[in-house]
């Protein structure tokens, strides 16, 4: 069965979801007439809960949203991936992620193994200060150059597992091809103590080469010897011969393969900046927390399954109600950057019109990922999701400990939690008092809740895995491919070609008078 929208299941779902549109529904009668509601529609594993009760659905519609996913043969992709098949069509190659977090002794994949070693005796090298830079001085900053995949997962990681840190080197990430960027970042460095990392598995990436180029110039200015560069960069793709070819020795480039996708890549050795900071050992319980994940999605029933289910509502909420935007709002400033991470991984993968076999979709895919931290959030947009005309699934995340000790850490974090439990609330059951129109708020607004223990490295790992998967079950679903993107690729092409607009006669040159203008507008005034 490969069109969702012939199935039994679509049927169905279509016909229930219209008493959600009654007026006289309210969200909030569904925990009345079920005491039991939270007990029914939530769902644990290891340190996670997720509450998905304040929903739009009952026994019966997540019995449709399963029947809908077994219909769509769920299960048996969930082992074509697993088993490494060729699930990227358009690129012919397997989506195998989840090889790269298989515990030593049960992995089929030596070379995942013997990069984990490689890795390991880098980051011991740099931490003891066995490495030197040109000067004979020891690594105190490094600079993680890469964009997208390359940059986002072990960014976000870094930042979320902060508290972590064993603080030996201070780790920078540098992705734009805007100047500032790189130029801010190396204003304070000093060439002889940064070492980069090239995080390109293309190593063709206009902004990471560009910027990579540029620190090369750099790093010479300081030691004037083309060797420095085997002491000052390192590289992580599958391209070896443009990264020897750059000046990388050999023994510094880290492998990253055909079948691990860059937005599925912190994994892999593009997660050596992560490594850096926490170290190997806590990187390794970030990948047992993953494959922890990967265990439950792979064995549970798909009526206890989180990837599953919450893959199921996302599905339910764009197909069947039109939902044309969802938010990501984590109430937790170290998981600040989680919505931008998921933004790739989630639009990247499901921003698709075609079907596997090249046809037209005959149903929306993904809608638009957004989101910002809470309680942040609350003060600029939450306006609009209260009293605006958008209809808006949220995933609401917080965690039950708070990461730091500080003065009165335990009261403000529990004000910080009481404003995340209250704004599901507030948007479930609004209000209702007519004392003024303005006054008003509808309520019946969507949301799960995502509660995490602690935020540890194996916690995030399992959290990760579950949004991976999540997307692989909307991508089957639908009936497309999560693990190309082609659309991007187009304008990076486009770019190149308007570059050499910018450096050169563009006069009779055949170019829509709006593109041209703009170049004009900068040759005039750029200088
Ligand atoms: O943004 C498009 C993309 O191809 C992403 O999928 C990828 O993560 C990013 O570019 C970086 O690619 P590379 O690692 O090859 O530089």
């Amino acid at each position: 069965m490969k069109n969702p929208t012939q199935t039994d299941a679509w049927g169905q779902l279509s016909s229930l979801s219209k008493k959600f549109n009654h007026a006289d529904f309210r969200l909030s009668d569904l925990f009345e007439k079920e005491e039991d509601r939270f007990a029914l529609f939530s769902q644990t594993h290891e340190n996670l809960l997720l509450d998905y009760s304040k929903n739009f659905i009952t026994r019966e519609i997540m019995e449709a949203l399963q029947e809908l996913a077994k219909d769509m043969q769920l299960q048996e992709a969930i082992e074509a991936m697993f088993d490494g098949n060729i699930i990227n069509l358009s690129e012919g190659q397997a989506a195998l992620h989840t090889a790269l977090r298989l515990p030593e002794g049960k992995n089929p994949h030596p070379e995942v193994i013997d990069c984990l070693n490689k890795m390991d005796s880098f980051v011991a090298r740099i931490h003891s200060g066995e490495w030197r830079g040109h000067s004979g001085q020891k690594i105190r900053d490094i600079v993680n150059l890469g964009i997208g995949g390359s940059d986002l997962g072990p960014s976000f990681i870094c930042d979320t597992l902060k508290d972590y840190s064993l603080n030996v080197v201070n780790i920078h990430f540098v992705s734009n091809i805007d100047p500032a960027h790189l130029d801010d970042t190396l204003e304070n460095l000093n060439p002889e103590t940064t070492l980069f990392i090239v995080a390109s598995k293309s190593f063709k990436t206009l902004e990471t080469h560009q910027n990579a180029l540029t620190a090369r110039e750099w790093i010479l200015a300081s030691s004037q010897n083309e060797v420095s560069i085997q002491k000052h960069f390192i590289a992580i793709t599958k391209n070896l011969s443009a990264a020897k070819e750059f000046g990388i020795h050999e023994e510094n480039l880290f492998p990253i393969w055909d079948w691990v996708g860059g937005r599925f890549s912190l994994w892999s050795a593009i997660g050596i900046p992560i490594a850096l900071s926490i170290g190997m050992a806590q990187f390794k319980e970030l990948l047992s927390g993953a494959h922890s994940m990967d265990i439950h999605f792979r064995n549970t029933p798909f009526n206890k399954n989180l990837p599953v289910i919450m893959a199921m509502l996302a599905i339910w909420y764009r197909c069947f109600f039109n939902a044309r935007s969802s938010a990501i709002i984590p109430y937790s400033e170290r998981l600040k950057k989680l919505p931008i991470y998921l933004q790739q991984l989630y639009m990247e993968s499901l921003g698709k019109n075609i079907t596997n076999e090249g046809e037209a979709v005959s149903t929306s895919t993904a809608e638009i990922l957004w989101g910002t931290v809470g309680t942040d959030s609350q003060h600029s947009y939450f306006q609009l999701l209260h009293q605006g005309t958008e209809f808006v699934p949220i995933d609401f995340i917080a965690v039950a400990e708070p990461a730091t000790q500080g003065f009165n850490a335990k009261e403000r974090h529990q004000h910080l939690l009481s404003n995340c439990f209250s704004q599901s609330l507030a948007l479930m059951k609004g209000s209702l008092k007519n004392k003024s129109t303005h006054e008003f708020v509808a309520g019946n607004k969507t949301s799960n809740t995502l509660l995490l223990k602690k935020l540890n490295p194996y916690n995030i790992g399992n959290l990760i895995a579950l949004y991976e998967h999540k997307i692989f079950v909307q991508s089957v679903i639908w009936n497309i491919n999560a693990f190309d993107q082609w659309g991007v690729e187009l304008g990076k092409m486009l770019s190149t070609q308007l570059f050499n607009g910018l450096n050169s006669d563009i006069k009779g040159k055949k170019i829509d008078s709006s593109t041209k203008n703009l170049i004009e507008f900068v040759k005039v005034n750029g200088q």
